[in-house]
């Protein structure tokens, strides 16, 4: 296995530029205890040319790319026929999107900007089943991921392919669909994609991952009784639905016994609660519980109650938690308490937390704040750096403090 040159390193972590797949294929089997991230929604953002890459297709083919292109910043018409060399992809004053080759179905594109939600869970798959080697057998594995409207504006909805029915097609022959009919068509316009569920679904039933959890981030909620409503959501024009204000977080495991510390996230119980667990045990209260039991061990029971009520409750899957813009990215970042939350439940002290998709590198600076150690890989290498100067100017403190030799290395 060659290895990989990080990009920057602390005494904890390594920041990887490069494509999820390739670096994770040269990470070591079962080393990491946890996994929070957030791959590319479907259909939503550009992220660069930097993210472009080939899948799948046969490596030997001498491709012969068929293109769907817009112009780029030189402007000019869109009536030249897209001309190509062996390895150049990019062309005069256009800019290729995504494009297919004729002999062997392989696909040029961005994650996320694929021609079907199908063929965009096959590619995110591929990429969790070398998750999957990397993380411990003990280990979580926690994907942020949100659905899109069909026809919703964004690349599928907007008209960013010319002749849509011809790119589903030959997507649905790529990604070797039983009955490819479906796909010609897709999800009827202001349907939801089901992107989540069908990833999901693919996770469990294919890759065999346990799906343990749908923990939901909830950015707002509406307590309907007090007409209230606490968080704070993107605002949505929109008239003949509710506003959409939460995200699944699906929780995935490799065996059904991992490491989880509850502990270390429950919610300190209601003063009332506390007073009522207080007076049961004074008054010696026998219920159905204690029935039958000695005096010690209903002594036990009680104690074993007191010490359950003052640890506090299971928190429950749905968290609300405000976004929090962060300047330097143009895509959605993680708010701190996300990974905080996880890294606290499903990584142990001396554990290593990864994220494939680091982004502006919430999950990894949260890790370094938690004393975990951490594995960051990121594609574009703006986000990269931008990733560094966080770390710099976020933890740079910290990691002074704690007399560690920073940034040692830079790729
Ligand atoms: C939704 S953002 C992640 C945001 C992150 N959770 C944060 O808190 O900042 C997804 C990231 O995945 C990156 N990305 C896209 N394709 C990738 C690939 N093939 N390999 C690695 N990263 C990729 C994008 O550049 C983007 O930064
Ligand atoms: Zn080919």
């Amino acid at each position: 296995m060659s290895e990989v040159k990080p990009y920057f390193e602390t005494q904890l972590g390594k920041l990887y530029c490069g494509d999820a797949l390739e670096v994770l294929k040269k990470l070591p089997s079962e080393s990491v205890d946890v996994v929070i991230t957030s791959p590319p929604y479907w259909s939503k953002r550009d992220y660069g040319e930097e993210t472009m890459k080939i899948w799948g297709g046969d490596p030997n083919c001498e491709h012969e790319w068929e293109f769907n292109t817009r112009l780029n910043s030189q402007g000019g018409t869109n009536t030249e026929k897209a001309q190509v060399g062996k390895d150049k992809l990019c062309l005069g004053r256009f800019e290729v999107r995504e494009a297919f080759c004729k002999k062997c179905g392989a696909w040029y594109g961005q994650l996320g900007l694929e021609p079907t939600p199908q063929m965009f869970v096959e590619h995110l798959v591929e990429i969790f089943r070398e998750v999957k080697r990397v993380l411990k057998p003990t280990g979580s594995l926690f994907v942020n991921i949100d659905d899109t409207w069909a026809g919703s504006g964004g690349w599928n909805g907007g008209g960013g392919r010319k002749n849509k029915s011809s790119w589903e097609r030959k997507a649905a022959i790529m990604a070797k669909v039983p009955s490819p009919a479906m796909y010609y068509h897709g999800a009827k316009k202001k349907s939801l994609a089901l992107v989540p569920e069908l990833f999901a679904v693919k996770m469990v039933y294919d890759e065999g991952w346990i799906l343990r959890e749908k923990i939901l981030w909830a950015k707002k909620v509406h307590f309907y009784k007090d007409k209230t409503t606490r968080g704070n959501a993107m605002p949505e024009s929109v008239k003949d639905r509710f506003a959409h204000t939460w995200e699944y977080i699906f929780h995935f495991t490799k065996k059904p016994k991992y490491y989880f510390d509850l502990e270390q996230v429950k919610v300190p119980l209601k003063v009332e609660s506390l007073k009522r667990a207080n007076r049961d045990v004074q008054s010696w209260k026998l219920d159905g519980t204690t029935k039958g039991m000695t005096v010690d061990s209903k002594k036990r029971w009680h104690e074993k109650v007191l010490n359950g009520a003052h640890r506090g409750a299971n928190p429950g899957d749905v968290v609300q938690i405000n976004v929090r813009p962060f300047k330097d990215a143009h895509f959605a970042v993680f708010p701190p308490d996300i990974p905080e939350l996880l890294i606290k439940a499903a990584c142990p002290e001396d554990g290593t937390v990864l994220d494939p998709f680091a982004g502006a590198g919430t999950a990894l600076v949260v890790a370094e704040e938690l004393g975990r150690r951490w594995v960051g890989i990121e594609i574009n290498q703006d986000y990269c750096e931008i990733i560094k100067r966080r770390f710099e100017k976020e933890v740079g403190d910290l990691v002074k403090n704690r007399r560690l030799e920073y940034f040692c290395v830079k790729g």
